[in-house]
């Protein structure tokens, strides 16, 4: 049975005040998660409407299973409330948790634009003897020489000292949004202090909220770049597997084949090959390291790479259909990845403007987006089920729905461009051609096994 204390100081069986700085997609969850365990939680964010909703119980996403449910009953239990003061907040917190987006610049650099102020205002209530821990993803070093010093500056108490001064952690959040809780309860927590004592408290404050295992790293830098590591290589894997695919295409080898056969192998992990890699994570992490490290020369190829599939895509399409001056191309899926409501960084959005660009007449359609949102994209909304005047369809989310096209609603199809994967097995009439990343052309695949005196055995 855990004991409410004031101050909480990590001892094992209490728990405390702890604030939460960012209500978005992966701060609420977190906020549930720790007054699912005792914590007495305070929402902090900039955005009046949201703050309200949540001091009436109810959240301001749909997407987080179970979220709504908890957060109700946090607040009724009188375990959660929100407030835009975050020096309100943080004044009667014992732990401080911030969870607002570094971005990334056009320039390709981390954009400190809200969590620079949201520091500066959270070092307005710091008091002696409070944990501030980052979870938001950094550059390596950003915890220790950023933050640390800007907290410092800001606040008047010095970093390190448990009694006159606070303590700085960072523990990267690696959940995934849409199954936050699953994640929470699953991966272990890394977490590294800029000083053992930091570390320590940090590690006690995720024993008394997380079932997981906590993992306390040697320093705050480890744990910064475990988080890059780990985005970093599931880049540059998928980079590998796109290229592996263009070779596979011109070898009329299906390169699904290569990589299950790949895998059986326990060393082998090679990732699916696609149209591109969106998300906030993904495509924006490596460049968290590329800014700071020039050594690292794998990872700014990795982001060529995949950056290019879309014009590979496109190109495919030009292949086929001849120039796109007018031709109507529908795209299915907008949002960056399948059953999540959200379009940072998709790809959905350079291959509308490089379709349009080509002269393309580019629609869309996502099942989780209204017309409006389809139209800011750049492209007309189509509606499941309509017919529709399209030579050619490029598939950019891997939803299950679109298995269910039925492709006589488009008598003028030439073209199914299937940028993941979703649509091998969908009959096609006669004439409609289907182009896969890294699945052989079956016409070149039977001039390929002409030729090395097989029969042929094209795909359909
Ligand atoms: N979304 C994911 O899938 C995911 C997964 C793992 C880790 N993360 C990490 O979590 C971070 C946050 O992601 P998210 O999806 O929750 O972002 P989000 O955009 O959904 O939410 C950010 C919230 O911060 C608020 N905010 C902005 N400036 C603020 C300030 N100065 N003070 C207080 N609140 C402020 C915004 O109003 C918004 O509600 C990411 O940058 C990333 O490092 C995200």
């Amino acid at each position: 049975m855990t004991q409410f204390v004031r101050p909480w100081r990590g001892e094992p069986e209490t728990v405390g005040t702890v604030a939460v700085v960012g209500m978005g997609k992966i701060g609420l969850p977190l906020a549930a998660q720790y007054a699912g365990h005792g914590w007495h939680v305070i929402g902090v964010d900039i955005q009046p409407w949201v703050v309200e909703r949540l001091n009436q119980g109810r959240v301001h996403f749909a997407e987080e299973p179970t979220l709504a449910e908890r957060i109700a009953e946090a607040h009724a239990a009188g375990r959660f409330r929100a407030t835009t003061s975050h020096a309100e907040a943080t004044g009667e917190a014992d732990v401080v948790v911030i969870i607002v987006p570094v971005m990334l610049s056009d320039a390709r650099e981390p954009d400190y634009r809200f969590i620079d102020p949201a520091s500066e205002a959270v070092a307005a209530g710091l008091h002696p003897g409070v944990l501030v821990l980052y979870e938001t993803t950094l550059p390596v070093g950003d915890t220790r020489d950023r933050f640390g010093p800007l907290l410092e500056r800001a606040s008047g108490l010095t970093v390190g000292d448990p009694d006159a001064g606070f303590l700085l952690a960072f523990s990267p959040e690696r959940v995934y949004s849409g199954r936050v809780f699953h994640d929470l309860e699953t991966y272990p927590k890394l977490v590294g202090g800029v000083d053992a004592v930091s570390g320590a408290r940090a590690a006690a404050f995720y024993r008394s909220v997380l079932p997981a295992e906590v993992w306390q790293l040697s320093t705050a830098e480890a744990a910064e770049f475990a988080k890059l590591a780990e985005t970093t290589y599931r880049d540059v894997n998928i980079a590998l597997a796109n290229q592996f695919a263009a070779y596979a295409e011109r070898m009329g080898v299906d390169i699904h084949e290569v990589i299950r056969g790949s895998n059986s192998q326990p060393f082998s992990h090679i990732h699916q090959p696609g149209i591109g890699v969106g998300g906030h994570c993904i495509p924006v992490y490596p460049h968290f390291l590329i800014s700071r490290a020039p050594e690292l020369t794998l990872p700014a190829l990795a982001r060529q790479v995949n950056d290019g599939q879309v014009g590979l895509a496109v190109q495919a399409v030009e292949r086929e259909l001849g120039p796109l001056e007018g031709v109507p191309v529908l795209v299915l899926g907008l949002t960056y990845r399948e059953d999540v409501r959200e379009l940072a960084y998709t790809r959905a959005i350079p291959l509308i403007e490089r379709l349009a660009f080509h002269g393309a007449e580019v629609w869309a359609y996502d099942p989780l987006l209204a017309d409006e949102e389809v139209v800011r994209t750049g492209a007309h909304p189509w509606h499941w089920g309509e017919r529709g005047p399209f030579r050619a369809i490029v598939v950019q989310t891997g939803s299950q729905q679109f298995r269910a096209l039925d492709p006589a609603w488009f008598p003028d199809l030439a073209l199914l461009y299937d940028g993941r994967n979703t649509l091998r097995n969908l009959a096609l009439p006669e004439g409609v051609t289907y182009v896969g990343v890294g699945v052989p052309d079956p016409r070149a695949v039977r001039r390929v096994r002409r030729t090395a005196g097989a029969g042929s055995a094209g795909r359909r």
